[in-house]
């Protein structure tokens, strides 16, 4: 069923087809200065596949590490940064504002934020909510977006194989 905005999830087979979503994603709203995505799912679903594909479509080179451990990786791409965070492993929501992000505001820097469930409502409230789960082999992906982004999140879904 295709519903009135444009699909709502999308069959990705295998990473590649993680990593096309996510470039899919910055090609996008590449445009704007400013964009806080929340990426949900469990260990291995695919979040930071995704970040990948967005990122060296942003144009950015060399390896993009998990940051599972150092829970934030910055870049810089097309003039504004990007920050990669990955929550997982914070143990309480108050160590986030000892990783300096404060200093990111959300309408002119990229916030990627794998587990943001961990972040206990300290995070800037997600423009793009992407959740991953397991699937026939490869996974499922799913958006919520703010009202004045439905159509181009669903553009985005749409451009992904075997959108519903
Ligand atoms: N659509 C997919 N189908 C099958 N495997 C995938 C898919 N997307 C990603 N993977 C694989 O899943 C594994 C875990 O991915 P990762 O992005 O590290 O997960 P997460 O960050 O959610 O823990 C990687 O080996 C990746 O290649
Ligand atoms: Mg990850």
């Amino acid at each position: 069923m295709r519903h009135r905005d444009g699909p709502r999830n999308a069959f990705l087979p295998d990473a590649a087809a993680t990593q096309a979503l996510g470039a899919a994603l910055a090609r996008e709203f590449g445009d704007r200065a400013g964009l806080v995505v929340h990426l949900h799912g469990d260990l291995g679903a695919g979040k930071t596949t995704l970040v990948r594909g967005l990122l060296r479509e942003l144009g950015v080179g060399g390896t993009v590490r998990s940051p599972s451990y150092t829970l934030v990786e910055p870049y810089e791409a097309r003039g504004r940064t990007v920050l990669h965070v990955d929550l997982y492993r914070l143990s309480d929501p108050a160590e986030l504002d000892n990783l300096g992000l404060q200093d990111f505001a959300p309408d002119r820097s990229w916030w990627l934020v794998e587990w943001p469930e961990r972040g206990g409502g300290r995070l800037p409230p997600p423009d793009l909510r992407l959740e991953l789960s397991y699937a026939d082999g490869g996974r499922r992906a799913a958006i919520e977006a703010a009202p004045e982004l439905r159509v181009r999140a669903a553009r985005v879904l749409g451009t992904a194989s075997g959108s519903t």
